[in-house]
């Protein structure tokens, strides 16, 4: 399996604090059956801004002590006006350097300023990945607005944990009925420290697999994964329409 989003490096973002936390966090993955992880720190101005030659440095080092498990650069990228820039200028990371790019949203604002990002990624080649839809208050009002997003060519990573109540009942029920319409392309565990998320991955891994199957699980934790690592073209899986009345009655 491939974790696609971890703060897994030391003393980058809000995640690992040190090396120590971050082999623990290594052996836990190992245990839960990762085989690699992205590396997907926050980039967010003003707030966590270390590039990409010093993550990269962090990546070698910690390789050359603990390497049972493979890390991969990317960023978790804070949508911004500028966020090509910030890849071009290898401030931020694009996922192992290939076009595609994890981003996130605010959990609450208005996003408006979304159309004209991914306007822009798409006009310099990049290919758009939203980090856990199931935990923004417009997904979670109107799950309906994910197919909207995917015919625009944006692929959606979810979070292992949301399906076990991590972020609340209400990101849970949305994170089923996207992948019960196959709306879901990747996993990732956004594990920040040792101790809370990677032990929890095998409960999450059989609930998830009850929804969707080994087939698609197995797309979505190594498939997937393995082909953006590689810079190779994903297809979308076959959608079914999700019912307005599905989301109404949780309301
Ligand atoms: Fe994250």
């Amino acid at each position: 399996m491939i974790d696609f989003h971890a703060h897994i490096l030391p003393d980058t973002d809000d995640g690992a604090v040190d090396i120590i936390q971050t082999r623990k966090m290594l052996e836990e993955a190992r245990m839960a059956g990762f085989t690699d992880i992205i590396a997907t720190s926050h980039y967010k101005k003003e707030v966590f801004e270390l590039n990409e030659i010093s993550r990269q440095n962090r990546i070698n080092i910690i390789e050359k002590i603990d390497n049972k498990v493979k890390l991969h650069i990317g960023s978790e990228i804070y949508i911004t006006r500028d966020l090509v820039n910030l890849i071009k200028d290898k401030k931020a990371s694009s996922i192992n350097n290939t076009r595609y790019v994890l981003f996130e949203l605010p959990f609450r604002d208005n996003l408006l300023i979304f159309n004209s990002v991914i306007d822009d990624l798409k006009r310099n080649k990049l290919i758009p990945i939203l980090a856990h839809p199931e935990r923004y208050e417009i997904v979670k009002n109107n799950p309906k607005i994910v197919e909207d997003w995917i015919k625009r060519g944006i692929y959606m990573q979810a979070n292992y944990l949301s399906i076990l109540d991590k972020y609340g009942k209400d990101a849970r029920k949305t994170l089923e009925i996207l992948l019960k319409h196959n709306l879901i392309h990747f996993l990732g565990s956004d594990a920040h420290r040792p101790d809370n998320t990677y032990p929890k991955i095998a409960e999450a891994t059989e609930k998830i697999k009850k929804i969707i199957g080994e087939d698609n699980f197995y797309k979505l934790s190594e498939e997937n994964p393995r082909k953006v690592l590689n810079n190779e073209k994903i297809e979308f899986l076959k959608t079914t329409e999700i019912k307005q009345s599905i989301f109404n009655k949780f309301k």
